[in-house]
């Protein structure tokens, strides 16, 4: 069912292809940058959609673009590419799709398909997030290769490393012991199974940790950590790996929403490898944990941005975002997981949906904490609202402005800050009425405005990305 559009459908820039690439020494600035401002802003997203005559099917899908704000002096420099890799290269080459997508196929045979069923290929499309691993960029996705870029020119530097499995995360964590990544991928074949891996800051070679054997994976796009555990919750949205190659679907369409199987919460001993049977819940579904730590009565809290099922895939195909939008709201619940009694309780933390969330990481991650930052729509728009969540008050504050459409607002701590929330947000907006976008700076204390520096075209919507002080 759909809403009534309440305002005019001005966010549909935000799914539109941009061929512009530019270097730009300085955009135009309104408002003051902190002087202790200096670093780059690096994000990725898809930002074309078509390839030849084919079009691809879901937001998640188009073909990757990087972004780079990067401040120093007071004034912010801009830099956009394409990630020119196989996807890329082969689609210009062919002008066809050339590689699986989440929710697109490329233009291939029943025959290809099946002869490719046991050595699939793989493009190198990684839109999703961008991730520092010692002194390596990566723009990563899903699919199992994680690439690399200059994070000055952009430019595409080939494949980082593989993980040991055909899905995977682009959402690792730090490990702050050995300043590398964990992650986990799902390995397919005879047998499934979870594998959760180390990936250290220089090396290529995961080494994996952990192993729960698994009948029909679930759907999962990031995990919590504590200073002892990973939290991994596996919602009910899963898929007989065996039937994708076979369904004539494309990959997200094989999952199946299976609501009587509920969520089960695995924690994943980090130093040992060992996890305890699973706790289950209620059913929900989460793109994102937004972060986890320990009780000192040996219980364990994750705070998840949840869904009451999967129904938020189906929104976000382009024919259905560009015809009209009815997001499904997702909201922080905090989930206190007894191991000892084997229980999982929960409760909604405040009264706003909330996606996209991001913490002060660097101090809070594995820990104890109070804020959170993040986007919410009004019912019947595009994301639209910039949230700050006060989760010990269980409050919230907002930025908005109508017909701007925010991004991800990414915290970047001043150094030196002695409270959680001293720093910075950066999110790109874009501009309904303009058809531009521009990047905001807020002060990450009550979200009043820092400044504004607009960009000479429009950003399509983007997930994530980091802030480099070293860039
Ligand atoms: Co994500």
């Amino acid at each position: 069912m759909r809403t009534e559009l309440l305002a005019p459908p001005t966010y549909l820039k935000g799914f539109e292809t941009l061929e512009e690439e530019v270097t730009l020494d300085s955009l135009p600035l309104e408002g003051e940058l902190p002087a202790w401002l200096s670093g780059s802003l690096l994000r990725t997203g898809p930002a074309k959609f078509e390839v030849g005559e084919h079009s691809y099917r879901h937001w998640f899908d188009g073909l990757t673009m990087l972004h780079r704000f990067s401040f120093g002096d007071g004034a912010v420099s801009y830099g956009n590419r394409y990630y020119r890799g196989n996807t890329w290269k082969k689609g210009q080459e062919t002008g066809a799709i050339p590689y699986p997508e989440f929710a697109t196929d490329p233009c291939r045979s029943v025959f290809k398909r099946v002869s490719t069923m046991f050595s699939p290929e793989f493009g190198d499309n990684a839109n999703i997030n961008v991730v520092r691993l010692g002194e390596r960029f990566l723009s990563m996705t899903e699919a199992p290769i994680s690439v690399q870029f200059d994070p000055q020119t952009l430019e595409s530097a080939g494949v980082s490393f593989k993980p040991p499995g055909m899905i995977t995360t682009a959402h690792p964590h730090l490990n702050r012991a050995t300043k590398g990544m964990l992650n986990f991928a799902v390995k397919v074949g005879a047998r499934n199974e979870y594998r959760f891996f180390h990936l250290g800051p220089d090396s290529d070679q995961p080494e994996v940790t952990a192993k729960i054997k698994v009948k029909k994976p679930g759907y999962v796009h990031s995990f919590g950590l504590t200073e002892r555990f990973i939290v991994f919750a596996e919602f009910p949205w899963v898929v007989n790996p065996i039937e994708i190659p076979l369904s004539g679907r494309p990959y997200a369409e094989n999952y199946k929403w299976e609501p009587e199987r509920g969520t089960r919460f695995f924690l994943v001993d980090r130093e040992t490898g060992k996890a305890a049977d699973p706790i289950t819940t209620d059913p929900f579904f989460a793109f994102h944990h937004l972060n986890a730590y320990e009780n000192d009565d040996g219980t364990i809290v994750a705070d998840i941005q949840t869904y009451p099922d999967p129904s938020v895939v189906e929104q976000l195909y382009l024919d259905n975002v560009r015809g009209g939008i009815d997001l499904t709201p997702s909201e922080i619940r905090r989930f206190t997981i007894d191991p000892a009694a084997g229980t999982v309780e929960h409760e909604v933390m405040i009264d706003t949906p909330f996606e996209l969330g991001r913490i002060n990481y660097g101090r809070c991650n594995e820990r104890r904490y109070r804020y959170a930052w993040g986007v919410a729509a009004t019912p019947g728009n595009w994301i639209d609202r910039i949230v700050r969540a006060d989760l010990e008050e269980r409050s919230h504050t907002e930025w908005h402005e109508s017909g701007r459409y925010p991004g991800e607002p990414v915290f970047v701590a001043e150094p030196g800050g002695t409270e959680e929330d001293d720093g910075v947000l950066l999110s790109v907006v874009l501009d309904g009425e303009r058809e531009t976008s521009f990047l905001l700076v807020l002060d990450a204390h009550d979200l009043s405005e820092v400044a504004r520096c607009e960009v000479p075209h429009h950003i399509p919507f983007g997930f994530h990305g980091l802030y480099s002080s070293t860039v």
